[in-house]
């Protein structure tokens, strides 16, 4: 999704605008531009296709001049993702640069009011209407400017703007979309998110929604929507460089599969505290939390697989209905919700556009939201009611993996927490999933050990063009997100199937040959997995099945079997959908995909 980077200082800045977006290439885009303000005027250079296209018509920056300037990458949304929509746009008078990031929703009005006015519009996105409306607005005096021109906006947007009239100034706008400020010394930043920061400060301050900024090499001044100063604490920001960077694996993918013992220990770690499971962020009343009618999970792609995973095991201990809903269903559905039905909105951006909708309509309808998120201070961790943090860590590969692993393992560790608030698990069960979540860690790093044996089977299917998964219950959840991860990085067609529906109409795609990966985990369901596999063999097709180590039974029906270590049935997914993830990567690797960057696909999809 877009990224926005500003610099004002001392230094050139073009440089530095390249190497910020350089660090939000992860957020997905398919142009870049930027404007910096030298030689007494604003000069804007875009280019389509990849930021290497930029830099090399830029000559790495070098030639264009100037100390203060903003940059944009942009994932097309309003307009075909060309030259003249890339931003930066500038006003008729050149005076006013601008890129966005975000939905003006009521552009196409505002575009017919500029109009009339004689104003000349070069592109077709909604973000051009706010260079104009600056110019409109603009007698000599930029915050008023600012201020007029954001009150005509609705939507979303983080805006970075510069003025000609000021050279070595930046504004900062934030609504509904982030943008966060960068301290330095005789030099300050903005940027979409800490990634394109953190190479030259860890001092930052998170704009809040309405708020705007002026920044200048010595001197950042926060206002809030009515234009009074406002005070803010910078937060310093831990998160190291090399965590963000590739760290020696040739796909970020890789790295973030490798970090997930290190990313499940930083989720659960904290929140086990003499064998209680003690979540931070969480004030829920008891006598409210007593009075749930159900719960609703709601988000969108792997971060709804990881709710599906959730709704097995809180209705499994805490005995309370659940619902599990993609947030763009759940939005449009007139949903049946009340003050007695809990939220849990997961997301590990925190900036997804369906599911923030979702959640302000579950909000609207009375509901008590719980976030499981990842980034700190994203939109959705703010709304929320209650927050639990996933501490994954900087996700840069499109396709999550760690990310996806520690909601499944904060949802876990919620579901033993409100069973035992609810007075639903004896205390030997809570003990026992305690010390199986403590656990975690270590255990997934024997998934992680099965990385030769992955590397192998991804040799030898990689060349079908359609695979499929099954399995049952808590299994049926992990083949959702295998199944998603191997489509989107390898772009081959695979589906996930509930084991037991095969036989209601998809068991006729089965054919010759046809790849079928049978999760067979759930002791419980192991007889019924091995019918299942029984009837996609009679038909041709070769299994590759995934079983609990030492449980050779699946040894007598499965062409390849991958062993996953034993652990409680609610445990599992974990476990299980690392070799998964491995293998979708190493299938993608394979055909020569772009794996950190799918084609189609961006990290943070902050429009609906
Ligand atoms: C797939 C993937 C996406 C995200 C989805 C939600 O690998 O990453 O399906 O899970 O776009 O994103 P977040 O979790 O940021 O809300």
């Amino acid at each position: 999704m877009c990224g926005i980077v500003g610099f004002t200082g001392l230094q050139a800045a073009a440089p530095m605008l390249l190497e910020g977006l350089k660090r939000l290439e992860y957020r997905g885009y398919d142009s870049a531009g930027i404007a910096v303000f030298g030689d007494g005027k604003i000069r804007t250079e875009r280019a389509t296709g990849r930021l290497e296209n930029l830099c090399i018509q830029t000559q790495d920056g070098t030639a264009v001049p100037g100390a203060c300037g903003i940059g944009h990458t942009r994932w097309a949304t309003h307009g075909a993702p060309t030259e003249y929509n890339a931003h930066p746009h500038l006003s008729n008078d050149g005076k006013f640069a601008v890129v966005h990031n975000g939905i003006i929703e009521n552009y196409a009005a505002l575009r017919e009011e500029l109009m009339a006015h004689g104003y000349v519009f070069q592109s077709e996105t909604d973000t051009e209407v706010v260079a104009h409306l600056l110019e409109m607005y603009y007698h000599g005096d930029l915050k008023s400017a600012v201020m007029k021109t954001v009150s005509r906006l609705e939507g979303s947007w983080a805006l970075g703007i510069l003025c000609a009239d000021y050279p070595d100034r930046l504004v900062a706008v934030r609504y509904a979309s982030p943008l966060i400020l960068g301290i330095g010394v005789e030099e300050n930043y903005f940027a979409s998110d800490v990634t394109a920061l953190i190479g030259h400060t860890r001092n930052v301050v998170y704009l809040e929604d309405g708020e705007f900024a002026e920044l200048s090499p010595g001197k950042i001044t926060v206002y809030d929507c009515v234009g009074a100063e406002c005070k803010k604490t910078p937060v310093r920001v831990n998160w190291s460089m090399e965590a963000a960077e590739k760290g020696g694996y040739d796909h970020f993918m890789l790295k973030e599969i490798m970090e997930q013992p290190r990313a499940l220990k930083a989720a659960i770690e904290p929140r086990i505290k003499g064998g209680r499971v003690v979540p931070d962020g969480i004030e829920m009343p008891q006598q409210w939390l007593e009075g749930i009618s159900r719960i609703v999970i709601t988000a969108c792609g792997s971060a709804y697989h990881a709710g599906c995973v959730g709704r097995y095991v809180i209705e499994q201990l805490c005995r309370v209905p659940v619902q599990v809903e993609v947030a763009s269903e759940l939005r449009y559905r007139n949903p049946i919700i009340d003050e007695h039905v809990l939220v849990i909105v997961i997301s590990q951006s925190g900036e997804t556009a369906d599911t923030i909708a979702a959640m302000k309509e579950c909000k609207a309808r009375g509901a008590r939201t719980l976030a499981i998120v990842n980034v700190v201070n994203s939109t959705i961790a703010k709304l929320a009611d209650d927050v639990m943090y996933t501490w994954a860590g900087p996700e840069i590969a499109v396709a999550t993996t760690k990310g996806y692993t520690t909601q499944v393992a904060v949802l876990t560790m919620l579901a033993v927490y409100l069973a035992d608030r609810l007075g639903r698990i004896d205390e030997a069960e809570y003990q026992k999933l305690v010390a199986g979540i403590s656990a975690l860690p270590e255990r997934c790093q024997r998934s992680i050990d099965l990385n030769p044996h992955m590397d192998r089977l991804a040799r030898k299917y990689h060349r079908h063009n359609a695979l499929f998964f099954i399995g049952r219950n808590l299994d049926y959840a992990v083949c959702l997100e295998a199944s998603l991860k191997l489509k989107e990085i390898s772009y081959l067609h695979s589906e996930a199937y509930a084991a037991g529906e095969l036989k209601h109409g998809t068991i006729a795609l089965i054919e010759e040959g046809r790849p079928v990966v049978a999760l067979c985990c759930h002791d419980a369901l192991f007889d019924k997995m091995m019918a299942n596999i029984k009837e996609v063999k009679a038909r041709g097709a070769q299994v590759m099945g995934v079983a609990i180590e030492g449980d050779r039974r699946i040894l007598a029906e499965a062409d390849d079997v991958v062993f996953v270590p034993a652990a409680d049935p609610m445990l599992l997914p974990i476990s299980e959908v690392i070799p998964m993830q491995l293998f979708a990567y190493y299938v993608a690797k394979e055909n020569g995909c772009d794996i950190d960057k799918p084609k189609n696909l961006a990290k943070s999809v902050t429009v609906e």
